[in-house]
């Protein structure tokens, strides 16, 4: 049984070019695309460091009208949410690893206007979020080690996803099951075999030959 969702392409601007990052969204524009991932690392919750809220706010005031999938990779998420809902942000996912009021902070998210995610790490059993499933509008399970792109997909992945993809049947609930992290071609069949509706892809999508055949391919699965 698919998804309750149909395949949603998220292409990451992690991998676009970071002196021009207005011209990597408006190639994402162009191809008629909605979504696009937007990466924030803080250097602690993550060893790298990426874009902030002034970044989107940018972006915004260039002009970009897509959907803003932000993935906060923050210690303390629970301190920017408000920075980025006003930059823009429509979608703000945060992680289960840090010690926060992780119901707390989602609930803030909503009460901000935005969508909300939950995200789980590699390491991190399913069982983690699974009392949140209720409160979300996105789980977003890491198929790689965040921090940074181009790095291999972990298949061992799937029974997550399937496991979650259970979950949100049994319960008759409809958040979007997304994946992040070494995403192509070859293995998004089988994320979207276990329940996935939603695939990030930055490496691939913006070094694909033709992306325009790449966001057809992820919209047929
Ligand atoms: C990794 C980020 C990803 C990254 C994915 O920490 O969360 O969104 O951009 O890049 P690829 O698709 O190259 O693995
Ligand atoms: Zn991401």
């Amino acid at each position: 049984m698919p998804s309750p969702h149909a395949p949603l392409l998220s292409p990451s601007l992690l991998a676009g070019d970071h002196a021009a990052l207005a011209a990597s969204v408006r190639a994402v524009e162009d191809l008629g695309l909605s979504w696009l991932h937007v990466d924030i690392m803080d250097g602690h919750f993550v060893p790298n460091l990426t874009f902030g809220p002034e970044t989107l706010a940018a972006l915004r005031r260039h002009g970009a009208k897509l959907f803003f999938d932000t993935h906060l990779m923050l210690s303390e998420p629970h301190r920017y949410l408000e920075a980025f809902a006003k930059a823009g942000a429509n979608l703000i996912s945060i992680h289960i690893e840090p010690a926060y009021d992780h119901a707390a902070a989602l609930a803030r998210i909503r009460a901000l206007g935005c969508r909300n995610g939950i995200v789980l790490n590699p390491g991190t059993p399913a069982e983690a979020i699974e009392p949140l499933l209720g409160q979300v509008d996105l789980v977003l399970v890491m198929t790689v080690q965040p921090g940074f792109g181009g790095q291999a997909f972990r298949p061992e992945m799937i029974a997550k996803i399937r496991q979650i993809d259970a979950w949100r049947r049994e319960r008759g609930l409809d958040f979007r099951l997304e994946v992040d992290g070494g995403i192509d071609l070859a293995n998004a069949p089988l994320c979207r075999a276990a329940g996935t509706d939603t695939f990030v892809a930055g490496t691939s999508f913006f070094k694909a030959a033709d992306r325009a055949a790449y966001a057809a391919a992820i919209a047929a699965l």
